[in-house]
């Protein structure tokens, strides 16, 4: 069997949905999708790893795991508009079913949003709508919370915003720094993303009306708080 008959009898047995993941640098989140699939425990495939960034650390992952990245460079196009529409071309020559932004550090435009209504989940590292934006860890010390963690949500055009499909929740203990703050939340962002990534996978999640709709497994595990 040469490889086009075999990835024709690939498809017709296996309705997998197929992933596109879209990363900025170290990609750890992306490893933890990538370690799922290898675990058997999140029925996808991976179709590529796209990077804003030539040297986003992710890309070599991911490359050494056997899964095709691209670069779409943003320094290479003029405005948000044409880098969004080159991206978007990239993304859609792999037909993917979702696309999951995993540390993606790009503002997208209305018009990139809307055309993956429905299927484009982002992680943010935060209890959203609290401190959405960036330096998330810093200001949860700042504002003295007592309860941070992160927010897997469908991605809308406002920056950080979209309807929650689950969170995590840690504790801020007494000496924490950024560094460790962040590394407590990060370890729940490996759980959450490959549990809603695997919702989405198995027809349990969708989005409707702008509204989450989501069959999950119960009870879930005590930190993650979903709709
Ligand atoms: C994560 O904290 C994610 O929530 C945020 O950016 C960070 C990316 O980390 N959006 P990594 O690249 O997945 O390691």
């Amino acid at each position: 069997i040469g490889p086009k008959q075999n990835r024709t009898s690939d498809r017709d047995s296996n309705p997998m949905k197929s992933v596109v993941i879209l990363i900025s640098g170290r990609g750890s989140n992306m490893e933890a999708l990538l370690a799922a699939v290898a675990r058997g425990e999140l029925p996808v495939r991976v179709a590529a790893v796209i990077s804003n960034r030539p040297d986003a650390k992710g890309l070599e992952t991911a490359a050494a795991q056997g899964v095709p990245t691209a670069v779409v460079d943003h320094k290479a196009h003029a405005g948000r508009e044409a880098f969004d529409a080159a991206l978007a071309e990239c993304i859609d020559g792999y037909a993917p079913d979702l696309v999951v932004l995993a540390g993606f550090m790009r503002i997208l435009t209305e018009g990139f949003v809307r055309h993956y209504e429905g299927r484009l989940l982002n992680i943010h590292p935060s209890l959203l709508p609290s401190f959405p934006g960036l330096h998330t860890h810093q200001r949860a010390l700042e504002e003295g919370v007592r309860i941070h963690g992160c927010t897997v949500h469908f991605v809308t055009p406002a920056l950080d915003h979209g309807p929650v499909v689950v969170q995590a929740a840690v504790p801020v203990l007494d000496g924490d720094d950024e560094a460790t703050l962040a590394a407590r939340v990060l370890q729940q962002e490996h759980l959450v993303y490959p549990l809603a990534v695997r919702w989405f996978a198995e027809d349990r999640l969708t989005l409707e009306g702008g509204r989450v709709r989501l069959a999950a497994e119960r009870p879930l595990p005590a930190t993650l708080i979903s709709p």
